[in-house]
């Protein structure tokens, strides 16, 4: 079905929704487009990058983007693409840029603010025919609350207070429980990496983590795999018991990148007509 005319009442009930909005290809790109190029996505918390140059690697949807401080300490957050040959400049999740990004491909570099500062050969483009201030990285649109930092590919004019709404309530909530009125994120992440839709994500967030990943593991056969060792298929005790523990380097964030992929298990019962929901264990319904 076309991405547009997916009929959403039809697949969402009261108390169930059908499994189709975990693997069918049109509603994940239109997920895709509506909720991750059209609107503003957490991208991290200020304190994440304090000194000049220091950056993290976040994802919006499918795009890799930059949170970073430039030398004057100002927040950019930058397009993870060379505008030579679109490879993405930077493969770490964090460190310090003060020296600049390098692209691997070709070697164009570019200053933390995201200005192209040099390419090999310079003498190869011929003056007057490439103006390296046009060829910076792509500037992402940024704005924050309370320290907590938003992404917009696609800026609309809607503010980032705009969209969030009354959910600026319970940021405030979360502030004003910290004695000095601020909070920073640099002590630990938690980390989820496993082959399911990008949306279990949240349905784990949404009640107490052990007893929904159990439920998950054993209704739609979700492989959970250790996140520091990406080959090793992890059991979910031991994927929890990781998860649980704070890394000893990693600094904090709350961080998890879309995915697609479903679970690689043959299933006897074909996905097309699973439900998830309140009536789900009543068997599988069409
Ligand atoms: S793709 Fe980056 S320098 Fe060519």
């Amino acid at each position: 079905m076309a991405a547009g005319k997916i009929s959403y009442d039809t697949l969402v009930k009261e108390d169930q929704v059908h499994s189709r909005l975990y693997y069918d290809e049109a509603i994940f790109q239109e997920e895709m487009d509506r909720i991750f190029s059209h609107n503003w996505v957490y991208v991290g918390h200020e304190t994440e990058v304090v000194e000049p140059g220091e950056f993290v690697g976040r994802w919006i949807g499918l795009q890799p983007v930059i949170l970073v401080r430039d030398r004057q300490r100002r927040l950019h957050l930058l397009l993870n693409r060379c505008r030579h040959r679109s490879n993405t400049v930077c493969q770490l999740e964090r460190g310090n840029a003060a020296g600049g990004f390098r692209c691997a491909y070709h070697g164009w570099t570019y200053a933390a603010s995201g200005e192209l500062i040099g390419m090999p050969y310079p003498g190869g483009y011929a003056p007057g025919d490439f103006d390296k201030a046009e060829h910076g990285l792509l500037e992402v649109a940024l704005e924050g609350y309370q320290g907590f930092l938003f992404g917009h590919l696609n800026p609309d004019g809607r503010s980032l207070l705009e969209h969030i709404g009354a959910a600026s309530t319970l940021l405030d909530q979360v502030i004003n429980l910290a004695p000095e009125g601020e909070v920073m994120l640099r002590a630990g992440m938690l980390k989820h990496k496993y082959r399911a839709n990008w949306k279990m994500t949240i349905r784990q967030s949404c009640t107490s983590r052990p007893s929904i990943s159990i439920r998950a593991k054993a209704s739609t056969g979700i492989r959970f795999t250790d996140p520091t060792a990406p080959r090793a298929p992890a059991t979910l005790a031991m994927a929890m018991v990781r998860s649980i523990s704070p890394p000893r380097t990693a600094r904090p964030a709350f961080s998890f990148r879309v995915s697609k992929a479903m679970s690689p298990r043959p299933r006897k019962t074909p996905m097309s007509r699973v439900w998830f929901g309140a009536s789900a264990s009543n068997g599988p319904q069409k």
